[in-house]
């Protein structure tokens, strides 16, 4: 009796996994701390009946390639990819397209001419321009919103903004076109922005920490705001900050009192849970939300609905262009 119902149970266990379908998803870097996060979440948000199987690339496209090459010969029934490099996708979406398996492009955006080479290849991701736009807000309510007419952040009183920018990864379409554009937003704005340095520190935490040493060493008092392609950067440039006295907690009480002890500010962009804590506690001044919670569920209604062959015309998050899914930012400050 006790065997027959194991036996029973196995059964079942074997019926059950059958209809699980798996799907590969193929991470750029484990190591990206926004990526940790957004994987989480894509892992966790399943809205049906099948499981992700997660990849780490380590920041290799060989590596990635051959992964990608590797789950293509297991006739999976879609890819998700976070490319390593956006563009290098001519030759996945050509060997998926080969065996007929549909991929959803995630954060880190291919070319149009790339994603147009079959119909089965669609993107899931935000608008660098708008991340710029809300941090170019930010920065300028910060200054007093009046350009003519700074206010006391503006600490040597020319009525310009002294920036240092934290770039991100050269060629991804988040570094370059944030880093460009907070400079033309704010200047659309009618503020003048006199950046000191723009600092590439791809994205990463200790990249940065050991760049924002550099900067102080070069411009020591002159810098009035930091702003940083990403909240990890954001989070390394405050730790060197604060080892350098910009930041003091003269009474101790864990939190940076703005109008009572030092500090300077410092924006990001993400909204990871490690950056909004600093911001509770008066060290970061602001981020933008990269909505990874929106684009999960974005994905996993993707995925449902093309492995169930559902039509992609109703979805929550709208597919635009028959490829695209696009996930507004948000602006987080105190206030
Ligand atoms: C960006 C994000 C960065 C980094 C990058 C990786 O969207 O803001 O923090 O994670 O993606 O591709
Ligand atoms: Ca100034």
């Amino acid at each position: 009796m006790k065997y027959l119902l194991i036996i029973i149970n196995l059964l079942l266990l074997v019926g059950c996994s059958k209809n699980v379908e798996t799907i590969p998803l193929v991470i750029y870097d484990y190591e990206d701390l926004y990526m940790q996060d957004f994987r989480t979440l894509i892992v966790d948000n399943i809205s049906g009946d099948y499981q992700f199987a997660s990849y780490d690339s380590k920041n290799s496209q060989v590596i990635q390639n051959e992964i990608i090459e590797s789950v293509l010969n297991n006739t999976y029934p879609l890819l998700v990819v976070n490319p390593v490099d956006r563009l290098g996708v001519y030759p996945i979406i050509e060997k998926a397209k080969s065996v007929n398996t549909p991929i959803i492009f995630i954060n880190r955006e291919p070319l149009k001419e790339d994603l147009d080479l079959w119909e089965h290849v669609y993107y899931v991701g935000a608008k660098a321009e708008q991340s710029a736009s809300i941090q170019a807000e930010i920065v300028t309510e910060l200054f007093g919103g009046n350009p003519s007419n700074l206010n006391q952040y503006d600490l040597n009183q020319d009525n310009k903004i002294q920036a240092i920018i934290l770039k991100g990864e050269p060629g991804h379409q988040d570094a370059e076109i944030r880093t460009e554009a907070v400079v033309e937003y704010i200047e659309d704005l009618g503020f003048t922005l006199d950046v000191l340095t723009i600092q590439e520190a791809y994205f990463s935490q200790t990249i940065a920490e050991e760049e924002m040493q550099n900067v102080i060493d070069d411009f020591g008092t002159q810098f009035e705001v930091i702003i940083s392609n990403n909240d990890a950067m954001a989070i390394g440039a405050i730790n060197t900050l604060k080892e350098n006295d910009y930041f003091v907690d003269t009474n101790e009480n864990g939190i940076i009192n703005r109008e009572t002890e030092p500090w300077i500010p410092v924006i990001g962009i993400d909204g990871l849970p490690p950056a909004i804590n600093l911001i509770e506690q008066g060290y970061l001044y602001g981020t933008v939300i990269n909505d990874s919670a929106a684009m999960a569920q974005a994905i996993n209604e993707l995925t449902y609905s093309i492995i169930n062959n559902l039509p992609l015309t109703d979805l929550t998050y709208p597919l635009i262009d028959e490829t695209y899914i696009w996930i507004d930012y948000k602006k987080y400050t105190p206030e």
